[in-house]
């Protein structure tokens, strides 16, 4: 671990836009602290790459996050903490933590009867890091975890609540009536933006897991456990980092974060 000052910002990072939902959480539940958020628009999505490009991706931005003075790193991208995680944690000199650990647990603990659904993007799923989080903080647990790759480009279209993405919803969380799923986990950044149409197709009965909330509590745990929380003195700044056209990051994450986005800048990466 390198030293760093307590009100150093903390580094966010996506594959795109999806993990300023989580990057808000922590606005909102640590007011206190500054972030540098890195969306990385040019090489998103994340969802259908092999697990070896997604942690040449995942490193690069991390060294580049460090090289900003980051104090810890979230990574907000449920397909970078399902193939990233362990090598970010080995190689980088900060805490760092991911999304998946953060769900899996509040699924758990909001589950009645032990089946538990997940949804997420194809790489998330094939890598199985939901189902094995899930199953250690509850062995008896009966996991069905589901890719659902349309809804990413669907809330991009900003289609959230359009027929098609009722029609898609309908298609793709059916199994989960069939299994009796209870809770479902939102294992991907765009699908919290999705929520009201999922409560609607699965019904008030299931419990639906925002990841974002989960990992803004678990950035406050990380913090406390090293000393990092920001000081009483410190005013929170927040910096905007894409890897592509800033204009449209600017335009398209007012959907996720609101206005506190003034400025993007570029950072491209070879
Ligand atoms: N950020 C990705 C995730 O949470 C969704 C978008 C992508 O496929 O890159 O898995």
């Amino acid at each position: 671990m390198i030293a760093v000052d307590r009100d150093s910002p903390i580094g966010v990072f996506d594959s795109g836009l999806g993990g300023l939902t989580v990057a808000h959480a922590i606005m909102r539940q640590l007011p206190a602290e500054s972030l540098v958020y890195f969306g990385d628009t040019a090489r998103v999505p994340y969802g259908p790459k092999s697990p070896e490009t997604v942690r040449r991706y995942s490193t690069e931005i991390g060294f580049y996050l460090i090289e900003q003075g980051v104090k810890a790193i979230v990574v907000a991208c449920n397909t970078a903490t399902a193939h990233a995680l362990p090598q970010l944690r080995d190689e980088l000199p900060v805490p760092v933590i991911g999304v998946v650990d953060p769900g899996a647990r509040a699924a758990v603990k909001a589950s009645r009867n032990g089946r538990i659904g997940v949804i997420a993007t194809q790489g998330t799923v094939k890598s199985g890091a939901y189902v094995r989080a899930i199953e250690a903080a509850s062995p008896s647990a009966r996991v069905t975890a589901l890719a659902c790759p349309l809804f990413v480009p669907l809330v991009e279209e900003g289609w959230t609540e359009h027929e098609a993405a009722r029609l898609v919803a309908r298609e793709y969380l059916a199994p989960f009536a069939h299994h009796e799923v209870d809770t479902l986990v939102l294992g991907c950044t765009h699908y919290p933006l999705l929520k009201p149409l999922i409560r609607e197709v699965v019904g008030p009965d299931v419990r639906l897991i925002d990841s974002a909330e989960e990992t803004a509590a678990d950035t406050r745990r990380m913090l406390m456990e090293h000393d990092l929380m920001a000081g009483p003195t410190a005013s929170a700044a927040y910096r905007f980092i894409a890897s592509d056209d800033p204009q449209q990051f600017l335009t398209l994450g007012k959907r996720f974060f609101g206005d506190a986005i003034e400025h993007v800048d570029v950072r491209t990466f070879g």
